[in-house]
């Protein structure tokens, strides 16, 4: 079984789908780890996530073994990731990786901006997490001020909002929910709740 869960910036969904894998003892994917770390690879080089050239050759060298969470989940590079990710030609470099993920024999949990849009249009399940920018933006400062970076609440909830507006602004992939995802708002769930909702809708389908 596949299942895609997309949606914004810490909305929950990272976390819902590496727990969800791990309860259906599934392979999990966070696609924004791929994105990330082209950023990380660009700027190591000193050029621009906007340089088409770089950033989708550095897209075509991206090794799945080598994503690491923990290097790669600071606030610097969620920036720029969304600037590579405009890239058509990222995407286009990333999309084979992603789907022969997603078409692992057994099944797999991803979740991203376009799993269940672009790369696993097919899912058996999709979901859609949201939440209010404000309550994303506590989130995300939370887990900012935990790896020791000292951003204030309204810096953290500015790049939210311009994350979000370039995320679902650009033409290629932008962020939207399939036609035939569940839609799950985690404003007022916390993340036992909303992963009991998660489980709810994989037993529904
Ligand atoms: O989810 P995360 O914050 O790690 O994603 C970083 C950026 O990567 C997002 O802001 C988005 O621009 C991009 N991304 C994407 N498509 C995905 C996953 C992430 O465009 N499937």
């Amino acid at each position: 079984m596949i299942v895609t869960i997309d949606g914004p910036a810490a909305s929950g969904k990272g976390t819902l789908a590496r727990r969800l894998a791990e309860h259906l003892k599934v392979p999990h994917l966070d696609t924004g780890l791929l994105y990330r770390s082209v950023a990380e690879r660009v700027l190591a080089e000193g050029r621009s996530p906007d340089d088409v050239e770089a950033a989708s050759a550095a897209a075509r060298d991206v090794d799945l073994a080598a994503l690491d969470r923990g290097r790669l989940s600071g606030a610097a590079l969620g920036e720029a990731a969304s600037r590579v990710a405009a890239i058509p030609e990222v995407r286009a470099a990333l999309l084979k990786l992603q789907q022969d993920f997603a078409r692992r024999p057994g099944g797999a949990v991803l979740d991203g901006r376009d799993t269940g849009t672009v790369i696993a249009p097919e899912a058996e399940v999709k979901i859609f997490v949201t939440a209010t920018p404000e309550v994303r933006a506590a989130r995300r400062h939370q887990e900012l001020l935990a790896r020791g970076e000292n951003l204030r609440f309204d810096q953290v909830l500015a790049d939210i909002r311009r994350r979000d507006e370039r995320d679902s602004g650009r033409s290629a992939a932008p962020l939207k929910p399939a036609p035939d995802a569940v839609l799950l708002d985690t404003t007022d769930l916390d993340i036992e709740a909303a992963f009991r909702e998660v489980l709810k809708i994989v037993r529904r389908a």
